[in-house]
Order: structure tokens, then sequence, then C-alpha cells
């Protein structure tokens, strides 16, 4: 079970702070979340953010997650910035390109990723569950924090775990909006074991505390 904290809603003027108290609590992978003005309706970081989180914490995990829908000139960006894991959207690319994206991920030494936004079925998994090392379910409609979960999505969870399962049990199954104290066990329940957390870790303070009763849920 891994809770990787979405930096998002973190104080950004304070990130340096923020990611240590995570850390110190016993995070080693952030997830951060590229948004391109385009493909979502707002504009996040960029490469160097990721460049400048690898130099100041190179034992942590960057875990991007590309909403955008230029893949060509944006994951060799983020590959370049030295960014662990890179999981991009299929909806953002022609179907024929995923493939593609996912072996040049692999083959640059990244876990490459793929993201299903809500409504996207799910059965498209089984055209790339042989390429990919993580699959994120998009449990709101990217583009912002702070979002409610969408119940619908455990099933989905339920779904993608099986589909999954019949490929390679250790594809790990990622979900990401909404999640908190609550949302957090019937997602882990569904099967899901990778949990972006973001305006429940960083909006009132306490990280650690939080970090440490997540922890606890998922034991
Ligand atoms: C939404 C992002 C999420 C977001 C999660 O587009 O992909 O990673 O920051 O934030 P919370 O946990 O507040 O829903
Ligand atoms: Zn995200």
């Amino acid at each position: 079970m891994i809770i990787a904290p979405s930096i998002l809603n973190a104080n950004n003027l304070r990130l340096e702070s923020e990611i240590k108290k995570a850390s110190e609590a016993g995070i080693t992978r952030f997830h951060i979340d590229i948004m391109d003005g385009h493909f979502v309706p707002n504009l996040s970081y960029g490469p160097q953010l990721v460049k400048d989180f690898k130099r100041e914490f190179p034992m942590t995990d960057a875990e991007i997650h590309l909403m955008s829908n230029n893949p060509k000139d944006m994951i060799p960006a983020f590959v370049q910035a030295g960014a662990d894991l890179l999981e991009f959207h299929y909806e953002a690319m022609d179907q024929g390109q995923v493939n593609y994206w996912l072996d040049y991920l692999a083959s640059n030494g990244l876990k490459p990723g793929l993201v299903l936004n809500p409504d996207t079925p799910i059965e498209v998994l089984h055209d790339f569950a042989d390429k990919v090392k993580q699959v994120l379910l998009m449990t709101v409609y990217p583009g912002f924090g702070g979002q409610k979960f969408i119940p619908e999505s455990l099933e989905r969870i339920q779904t993608a775990r099986k589909i999954l399962n019949e490929v390679n049990p250790r594809i790990t199954l990622e979900v990401d909006g909404g999640i908190n104290a609550d949302t957090i066990k019937l997602a882990k329940d569904a099967g899901a074991n990778v949990f972006v957390v973001g305006s429940y870790l960083f909006k009132d303070g306490n990280i650690a505390g939080k970090v440490n009763k997540l922890n606890e849920i998922l034991e």
C-alpha cells in the first residue's frame, strides 16, 4: 500500500517544508500533477519543478500525472527532468500512440503508467495491461484538487483489478481524487493499492498526523 501525496493543494510557497513533513512521516513517493490549461482547464507545474524536487529529494520518487494532449513534447521533457514514474491519459492521444509511449517510458528506465478518466470504459485496459506498471483510475474529473470522490468509481476499481490480475497481479492500481480517511478504505477494499491524497493531507495542517491515520486505516 502506497500513499502518494499530491502537492497541488499544498502551500506551494512552502513546498520544501511540506514535503519534508510528509517524508518524515514515512512518505517515499509524491504525486506531481502536470496540467496544461488545455487537456484540463487549469495550469500547474513544468519540468523545472521536477528537476528541483529530485535535486532536493533524490531518494524520493517523483510520480508524474501528465494531463496534457501534447505527449510528443511533454513526455520527453519530464523524462529528462528525472521523473521516476510517468502516467499519461488514455484520452489525451490517438489510441495507436499509447503503446509507443508506454514503451518509450520503459526504455528510458521509468515505470510507465496509464490514466483513465471516470467516463472512459475500463475494458480498454485489456489492450495495454501487458505494458503498464501502474494504472491510475481518476475518481474525480481531473483539473482541480478538493473535489468529491465519485462513488461509481468503486465498481470500476474492482473491474480494473480483475483485468490486471489476469495479466500481472503486480501492476499497481492507483486512485486519484477525493481520497480521505473514509474513501481510502472503500478504495482499498475495492482493490486499489496506491492512493493519491491532496487536500485531505495539506489543507489544514498536521500532515504527519494524517499520514499516520491513513496508514492505520490501510493496515
Ligand atoms: C486532480 C489531480 C489530483 C488532485 C487530488 O486533477 O489529479 O491529483 O490534486 O487532490 P484531492 O486529493 O484534493 O482530490
Ligand atoms: Zn493527479
